[in-house]
């Protein structure tokens, strides 16, 4: 079965800028000031922990090698590195995740990250990918080979679908 298995890894980034500093994009659609904090939410991102008290594990995510399991009703699994899971990414403006895709149809619905530009590098199988531009309304797809690089521009709908089929797959000697 490993053959039959699909993987993709992406990583999705917040806009960049090429000044070597820069403020991080706001995560939420706003941020209203007030001048009493007994009144406020914490928004963007989470807390920070003492940079005293940081260690390397902080800066650490084991397992990215382990398959997610593709059987549900979509075919897919991403298995996503991001804050919640590994710590050190807090406000940084970016993440990564393992995509795996069934055989024969395996597919990341279309979706958007608003925030984000997305980049995809297949390391394993056939996969059919696409966004579409919001004004018009364009379609680009194209068909991505282990090795190939893709991106999805920020915000816009795009999906990702695992066209091979088990009869296509040439024979493991
Ligand atoms: C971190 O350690 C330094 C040196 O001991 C100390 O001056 C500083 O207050 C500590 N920072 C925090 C946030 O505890
Ligand atoms: C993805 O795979 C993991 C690991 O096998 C599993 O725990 C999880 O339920 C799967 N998620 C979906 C949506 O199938």
């Amino acid at each position: 079965m490993k053959s039959f298995h699909f993987l993709a890894l992406l990583s999705l980034a917040l806009a960049f800028s090429f000044a070597s500093a820069f403020d991080p994009s706001p995560l939420q659609d706003f941020c209203v000031a007030i001048p009493e904090p007994k009144n406020a939410v914490f928004v963007n991102g989470k807390f920070c922990k003492n940079p005293n008290l940081t260690v390397a594990e902080d800066f650490f995510f084991p397992g990215l090698n382990v398959p997610g399991n593709t059987g549900n009703r979509v075919g897919s699994n991403v298995t996503l590195v991001n804050v919640d899971k590994l710590f050190g990414l807090n406000t940084l403006g970016i993440s990564l995740a393992r995509l795996d895709f069934a055989p024969d149809g395996g597919l990341n619905p279309p979706h958007t990250h608003p925030r984000a530009t997305e980049i995809l590098v297949v390391v394993e199988g056939t996969l059919y990918v696409g966004f579409v531009t919001s004004n018009p309304n364009r379609l680009f797809t194209k068909i991505l080979y282990p090795g190939d690089v893709f991106v999805f521009p920020i915000g816009l709908i795009h999906f990702q679908f695992n066209m091979q089929r088990p009869m296509q797959l040439p024979l493991l000697v």
